[in-house]
């Protein structure tokens, strides 16, 4: 497994000691009970810069760390990764910076990963890289080792040729992926967007999901697929965690912290401007300023977890949600009743789970989202078969979920308004046959399934000598 990060972030005290925690977002949640149960090495940056390690073990599995010097997080991580890609292959919700500088460290870094997994990859073993951070790695793996099957993962969109376009190394990336054998989206949508970047950027044949490299002398040779497989989460731990005593004990003191409020909206994101949570409370205050809501009977609970601090966008943001959480605290509070608990901070599972246990009303209003497995974590929380869930259009959940969740469209307030309204009044036998629906299908289509479906795919590859011409 080859991903930007390891499922675990370093951190160095002032005195010196090493200590690491969990790693933020959605790739470690899925990708770390696939590790867990297979016999291989995580290959990935350890989160802190200069740091350089060797593999070790933990949580029952083998992480091997890539050194990234602070120039590198800059340009690499920060710049290229989260201020050129992130916002390019989110529909351009914030503008991409374009910097001939921040692409050659993601050439440099994306090389230094392809020669690690080259490194500690057995003969003719799987390799399967992750994400946005690292669309060169498949191809500069398979110049360097020719007798690996190479997977990649797409976890976030991929967007359509029109925005794609527009960056300055297109040709460069559509190259890189096709160096793995089979490349995987979240959903149809961006699967045939990729394949319609391939057709209108190179001259290569495409036929359905499957795209002809040529060889040197030009003749139809490696078949790359290219093709949706929707990830999920380890629904039954998650759903096993969610039924203990300690979690169940800790939802009602939660809710009784909230001060035993009626009803409890619950907003879980990383704090990123692609998850719509201004657009959230925008919609929540003007409910209050309405009347349509009523403090003393409704709150909301925001989690938005640190994510990204030193870019700029990310810094914007945090400061325009707090602005906007503050006024509407202060115009719409009360005594022993805020409008909105803001938490500025990442919780460990088991408060997550006690938290959607305790939401009548999971809102998750991204503006793009290429899954979002918090949607999925709070239908494994809710084997009691009570909550609603309202689902942003814009996700990858909203496709494969429908029409289990109120699904919304985020940039229409109005819209978003009547539908929170409507989850909020929404009566228990509705929850139930919503919320019975969406279980049968999270708790079949599981993290392991997804992981199965891919590597099966993958197996079926035929390997042939790689012949093409070099990039
Ligand atoms: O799922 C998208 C993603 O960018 C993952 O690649 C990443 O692990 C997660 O979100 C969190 O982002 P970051 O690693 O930049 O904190």
């Amino acid at each position: 497994m080859v991903a930007n990060r390891l499922p675990v972030d370093f951190s160095v005290s002032p005195t010196g000691e090493l200590s690491w925690q969990r790693s933020p977002g959605g790739l470690v949640t899925a990708l770390e009970p696939v590790m867990q149960q297979a016999d291989g090495a995580w290959i990935g940056w350890s989160g802190a810069p200069d740091l350089a390690h060797e593999p070790f073990d933990a949580e029952g599995m083998r992480l091997v760390p890539v050194t990234l010097s602070a120039q590198e997080i800059e340009r690499y991580y920060e710049g290229f990764s989260n201020d050129t890609l992130w916002p390019l292959y989110h529909d351009v919700i914030a503008p991409p910076t374009y910097h001939r500088q921040w692409w050659d460290s993601y050439r440099r870094v994306n090389q230094r990963f392809a020669q690690a997994a080259a490194d500690h990859a057995a003969h003719g073993a799987t390799v399967w890289v992750h994400d946005y951070q690292l669309q060169l790695v498949p191809r500069m793996l398979r110049d360097l080792r020719p007798d690996l099957r190479i997977g990649f993962f797409d976890h976030i969109p991929f967007p359509p040729v029109e925005l794609f376009g527009q960056l300055p190394w297109r040709r460069q990336i559509v190259d890189g992926l096709l160096g793995a054998d089979v490349i995987g989206f979240q959903r149809n949508g961006d699967a045939a967007n990729f394949v319609r970047a391939v057709r209108r950027l190179t001259d290569y044949t495409t036929r359905g999901p499957v795209i002809t490299m040529p060889d040197a002398e030009g003749r139809p040779g490696r078949h790359v697929r290219a093709q949706a497989f929707p990830i999920s989460i380890d629904s039954h731990r998650f759903d096993m965690l969610a039924r203990t005593p300690e979690v169940q004990a800790r939802a009602k003191e939660i809710r009784r912290d909230l001060g035993d409020p009626d009803i409890v909206y619950l907003g879980v994101d990383r704090l990123d401007y692609t998850k719509g949570i201004r657009h959230r409370i925008k919609a929540y205050g003007e409910l209050l300023e309405d009347g349509r809501l009523d403090v003393t009977r409704a709150t909301l609970v925001q989690v938005a977890s640190p994510s990204r601090e030193n870019v700029g966008a990310y810094q914007e943001l945090r400061e325009h949600v707090e602005i906007l959480v503050g006024r509407v605290n202060g115009e719409f509070g009360e005594l022993g009743h805020s409008a909105i608990h803001y938490l500025h901070h990442s919780y460990p599972a088991e408060e997550m789970a006690a938290l959607y246990l305790t939401a009548d009303v999971m809102l998750v209003t991204a503006l793009r989202d290429g899954m979002n497995l918090v949607a999925k974590e709070y239908v494994a929380a809710r084997s009691d078969e009570k909550g609603v869930l309202v689902l942003s259009e814009f996700t990858g959940a909203a496709d494969e979920l429908s029409p289990g969740p109120l699904l919304v469209n985020p940039h229409d307030i109005d819209g978003m308004k009547d539908i929170i309204v409507a989850a909020s009044t929404m009566d228990e036998k509705e929850q139930r046959r919503r919320m019975r629906r969406l279980r049968r299908k999270i708790m079949t289509d599981d993290v392991a399934k997804w992981s199965e479906s891919f590597l099966s795919v993958l197996a079926a590859v035929q390997p042939r000598p790689t012949d093409e011409p070099r990039h």
